[in-house]
């Protein structure tokens, strides 16, 4: 695996299964009274928050946390950024801690790969979403909710399964990510959304796409609904929000058309009413809850791998959960 994780496309088929495999025995510490590793110990995880988060932020502190490193929470409302102060600068300080990895969220594309290649930090450097470029570890954790359901014990990737993403792609770091990665897995990826929120040059994206989500869904094995991203928008995209629901949202009659084996996802954080009902949201099928706790799983394995770990030697696979090396029985 490389040193950072700044896009899907960093993974080799290897690198992702790799990941899902880890994160699958890390899952198993999540059922333990004591939810704790002492893999990290000593090492020190910042996560670098220039964007709102709710999911991803607590999500990644969890994951360093369960593996015992210390955590520093750095979020920009309330720092010296509000003052001006450059990445650059905020780096150096970070370095000056000693940071072993860095997870970034910001609003500017292409600001993890400027950390990761600027020589400012030593440490790993964790993509947590940059403007409307990339969230890889949302795909990791998306295609590991998919296997676990779609192809639960193969332990490979998801061969021949139909993957269909709707809604703002324009906007959305998770669909980019997710189509880089699900194609590395072997998935089919179609793209539904109206067409002035398709990005420019997705011809060149390894997926299909399609502005007719009822004769997507019945081929479907998965359909990830998507946010639309008002915050991000600068222009009117659609004519209203009845309009967009109607064309483009999924109901309980669209869920209908779907196979019965197939998962209805949804990143977070949801528009109710909009790109999907409450009566989908809170349905049995869709995995939006299951996500977040997932999320965890593969944060941990991403820390593990990069900061901790070398290939093949699985950290939660050797202890039985009864002698494991917890933080109590390790005092
Ligand atoms: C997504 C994000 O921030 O890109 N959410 C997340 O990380 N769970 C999607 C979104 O904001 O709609």
């Amino acid at each position: 695996m490389k040193r950072h994780l700044i896009s899907a496309a960093d993974l080799s088929r290897d690198d992702a299964v790799l990941i899902l495999d880890t994160a699958e025995e890390l899952a198993r510490i999540a059922d333990r009274p004591i939810k704790k590793l002492p893999t990290l110990r000593g090492r020190t995880v910042v996560n670098l928050f220039y964007e709102d988060s709710t999911r991803t932020r607590i999500s990644f502190e969890a994951a360093a946390k369960r593996l015992s490193a210390d955590v520093i929470n750095f979020s920009a409302k309330g720092s010296s950024v509000s003052k001006g102060e450059s990445l650059k600068d905020t780096a150096l300080t970070l370095e000056a801690m000693g940071a072993d990895a860095v997870v970034i969220r910001h609003h500017d594309s292409g600001a993890p790969h400027r950390l990761a290649t600027s020589g400012w930090i030593n440490g790993s450097v964790v993509n947590a979403g940059d403007g409307t470029h990339e969230h890889p570890t949302q795909a990791l954790l998306d295609a590991f909710t998919m296997r676990r359901h779609l192809a639960p014990g193969t332990g490979g990737g998801l061969d021949g399964r139909r993957i269909t993403v709707v809604g703002d792609i324009l906007h959305s770091r998770v669909a980019r990510s997710n189509v880089l990665l699900l194609h590395t897995l072997g998935a089919e990826v179609t793209l539904v959304a109206p067409p002035t929120l398709v990005p420019v040059g997705v011809e060149r994206w390894p997926c299909e796409v399609s502005y007719d989500l009822d004769a997507v869904l019945p081929k479907s094995d998965g359909v990830m609904m998507l946010r639309v991203q008002r915050e991000r928008m600068n222009a009117a995209f659609f004519p209203t929000e009845r309009e967009y629901a109607r064309r483009y949202g999924l109901d309980g009659d669209r869920m209908a058309r779907m196979p019965e084996h197939a998962l209805v996802m949804h990143p977070g954080p949801m528009n109710r009413g909009m790109e999907i009902t409450a009566e989908v949201a809170d349905s049995p099928r869709c995995t939006a809850v299951e996500q977040v706790a997932n999320g965890v799983s593969i944060r941990m394995a991403v820390l593990y791998l990069l900061l901790g770990g070398a290939p093949g030697e699985a950290p939660a696979a050797a202890p039985a959960p009864t002698t494991a090396r917890t933080e109590e029985n390790d005092r």
